[in-house]
């Protein structure tokens, strides 16, 4: 299980069956954008294989990132409750403007697995995806016209971050294949950061525009 967006403070896959998480702790474990580093956990038996083979591949955290990740963790609690709280208010907010077509959060009751995520996750995390009314064209101009958030691809940082997959990360895909993937023409990706959650409110406000 890779559960980077949730986090160990989240959710604990290895307690609902899971035999191996990792994590991607460049994102909200180290939390400041500056370090690129891993977790794995699981059973000693595989965690010892994993690390005969990150040993033989040189896959070896250096002093720098090792430093960051531990200095991540002791702001982690902090940084996810905030960055839930404000990803909440956020997909609220857009889930009752006309001019955004649909909103996925796992702490919204439209959430399809609202249920599920809230029997298994104790923070709802700080990612939120909507997709924009009006396609392709009012995405691009979405992420290229907000003030406060960011134009960037990675996530769990103190800035919050957009993107516009169809038109960036995953602009080589087939149209069947985006739309496999659950991403629409119009699709927003936001990883909410630790500005006020008001001021981003009001920056996806103006940025939305007229719609
Ligand atoms: C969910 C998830 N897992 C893993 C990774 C890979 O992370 P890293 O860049 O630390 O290798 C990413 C990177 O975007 C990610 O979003």
């Amino acid at each position: 299980m890779d559960s980077t967006f949730a986090t160990p403070l989240a959710q604990r896959p290895l307690e609902h069956g899971c035999d191996l998480v990792v994590h991607s702790a460049t994102k909200f474990i180290g939390g400041h954008n500056d370090i690129t580093l891993g977790v794995a956990a699981g059973s000693r038996d595989l965690v010892d294989w994993l690390w005969g083979f990150a040993v033989l591949q040189g896959a070896v955290a250096s002093p720098h990132e090792a430093a960051g990740g531990i200095r991540g963790l002791r702001t982690l609690g902090v940084r996810l409750a905030h960055q839930s709280e404000s990803a909440m208010k956020l997909a609220s907010a857009l889930e009752g403007d006309r001019r955004v077509a649909s909103v996925r959060y796992p702490g919204l009751p439209s959430h399809p697995q609202a249920e599920l995520a809230r029997c298994q996750m104790d923070l709802m995390g700080g990612l939120v995806t909507f997709d924009v009314v009006g396609g392709l064209d009012a995405g691009r101009h979405l992420v290229e016209s907000t003030g406060i958030c960011r134009l960037a691809t990675s996530l769990g940082g103190p800035e919050t971050l957009v993107t516009h997959p169809a038109s960036t990360t995953h602009v080589s895909l087939l149209p069947e294949e985006l739309e496999a993937a659950g991403i629409g023409p119009g699709t927003i990706r936001m990883s909410v950061g630790l500005e006020d959650p008001d001021d981003l409110v009001r920056d996806l406000d103006a940025a939305l525009g007229s719609g």
